[in-house]
């Protein structure tokens, strides 16, 4: 009946260092979730360019076709002659960048994605348009950004 004499830290019978070893730390992070999707849009369309950035030349761009400048990551076309448009090169499948414009498609070969020379998708896996960009071209020739 004398248990106030006992040591408190005594008075579970179980040794301190085994009680610490039971209480290790399961480490899970929610990176996995982030994986590639199924084709619902994984583009997004990146940054554009600032505006007023020189995409590149309007000389480049082919009548009926089109020209991919990568380091802007923007695909610009010609579907008439003096009529151009851009959209971002992000593929929206899983968001390659597109990789060439022939025989009035742009191709993004990472899954065969195509799409017209006004952004709406060709053939798939991607499902959504590639988003459109702002440019301008200047009398110099010149493909700007906004
Ligand atoms: S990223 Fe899959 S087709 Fe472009």
């Amino acid at each position: 009946m004398d248990r106030s004499t006992t040591p408190a830290g005594r008075a579970s019978g179980v040794p301190r260092r085994t009680a610490i070893a039971g209480t290790g730390v399961l480490a899970v992070t929610g990176a996995a979730l982030a994986a590639c999707g199924d084709g619902g849009g994984g583009g997004g369309g990146g940054e554009a360019p600032a505006k007023g950035t020189v995409i590149g030349k309007a000389s480049d761009v082919q009548v009926g076709g089109g020209t991919v400048f990568k380091d802007a990551e923007t695909v610009v076309t010609q579907p008439a002659e003096g009529e151009f448009k851009a959209f971002s090169a992000i593929c929206t499948h899983q968001g390659c960048l597109v990789d060439s414009v022939s025989d009035g498609l742009i191709n993004c070969k990472c899954h065969g994605s195509q799409f017209t020379l006004d952004g709406r998708v060709a053939k798939g896996p991607a499902r959504d348009p590639l988003p459109a960009r702002e440019v301008t071209v200047t009398e110099a020739g010149d493909i700007v950004a906004g």
